[in-house]
């Protein structure tokens, strides 16, 4: 039995219009696999590099060029929280929003919280700057973060 159900491999193939090339879907296929499943398996490659006429090389370089996307010994936690580490997120107290969710789940960035619950990153410029500092909740941008608010945050997950 396969990795990839048949719905999530027809949503790849769904793409294949809308690209000059099937080599050209290798990111959204990743993306679409990592959205369902939290994670690109190596089972998964090699599916994904059947449909596209691939070798699963071809698509492990392009997967581990990313850090975004996870694998089976990488798996993400629950949540997923990006720290901006850009400069007016730093300049305006993001280490110390950095270092209180270190130490709330004793992780640093890249790591995923002993009980799952966490997987923490970091990331470049969110795109938030007039509310830096700003972190990222899964899909969630929280602008104006201090020690005190990110407490509160991180209480919640
Ligand atoms: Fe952090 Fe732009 S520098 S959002």
């Amino acid at each position: 039995m396969g990795v990839l159900s048949e719905e999530l491999k027809n949503q790849i193939r769904d793409n294949f219009p809308k690209y000059p090339n099937k080599r050209a879907v290798v990111l959204p296929a990743l993306h679409l696999v990592h959205d369902a499943m939290r994670e690109v398996s190596t089972g998964a490659i090699v599916e994904i590099a059947e449909l596209l006429e691939l070798h699963p090389s071809e698509v492990h370089d392009t997967m581990s060029f990313y850090n975004f996307f996870k694998d089976e010994k990488h798996t993400l936690g629950k949540h997923r929280v990006w720290v901006c580490r850009s400069i007016s997120c730093m300049l305006r107290g993001g280490e110390e929003v950095l270092e209180q969710v270190c130490n709330k789940f004793h992780i640093h960035p890249g790591q995923t919280s002993a009980d799952g619950k966490v997987t923490l990153e970091f990331a470049e410029c969110l795109g938030a700057c007039e509310g830096a500092p700003c972190i990222l909740v899964d899909d969630e941008c929280h602008m104006d973060m201090d020690v005190e608010s990110v407490s509160a945050l991180i209480e919640k997950l």
